[in-house]
């Protein structure tokens, strides 16, 4: 049931963002990001998203951080093209991943903020899908 909502949630943010296609078999967002996360991001934004874990200084994503402010669109951006900025450290994941799993991970780094910071998200515009049940 949530799990559904979220699936119409993201595929409505993948039509925004060009993605076009068809809609496949997305499974679980929250499972498939969670796994997208530690294998690609992890690495440089620690597992929990704490940010600071090597020389890269990848920024924290968790409610430390603060990516909550960034658009989906500008997130999602950064993990197609590397970075939200220029000349970032970040890896250009676009040809590693699906377009499910690019959504499926920026839904998870939704996950890793406040309540507070989801609806700030919100409130400014991002699509904020609705909290997985852990
Ligand atoms: C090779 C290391 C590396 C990997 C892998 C990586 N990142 Fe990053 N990321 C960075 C660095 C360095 C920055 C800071 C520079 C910037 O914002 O572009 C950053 C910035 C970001 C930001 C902006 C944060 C802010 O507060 O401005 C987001 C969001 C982000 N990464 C998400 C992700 C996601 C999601 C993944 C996995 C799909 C990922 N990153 C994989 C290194 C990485």
């Amino acid at each position: 049931m949530g799990a559904w909502l979220g699936v119409a949630l993201l595929l409505a943010v993948a039509g925004c963002g060009g993605g076009g296609g068809q809609s496949t078999e997305l499974g679980d967002p929250a499972t498939l990001g969670q796994r997208t996360f530690a294998q690609w991001c992890a690495p440089c934004h620690g597992v929990e998203g704490e940010g600071n874990i090597n020389a890269l200084e990848a920024p924290a994503l968790n409610d430390a951080g603060d990516s909550y402010l960034l658009t989906d669109a500008e997130i999602l951006d950064g993990i197609v093209k590397g970075g939200t900025q220029e000349g970032s450290g970040m890896q250009p994941l676009g040809e590693f991943l699906t377009i499910e799993q690019q959504m499926a991970s920026l839904y998870f780094v939704h996950t890793l903020w406040s309540d507070e910071q989801r609806a700030t998200h919100e409130a400014a515009g991002g699509h904020t899908p609705p909290t997985p049940v852990p």
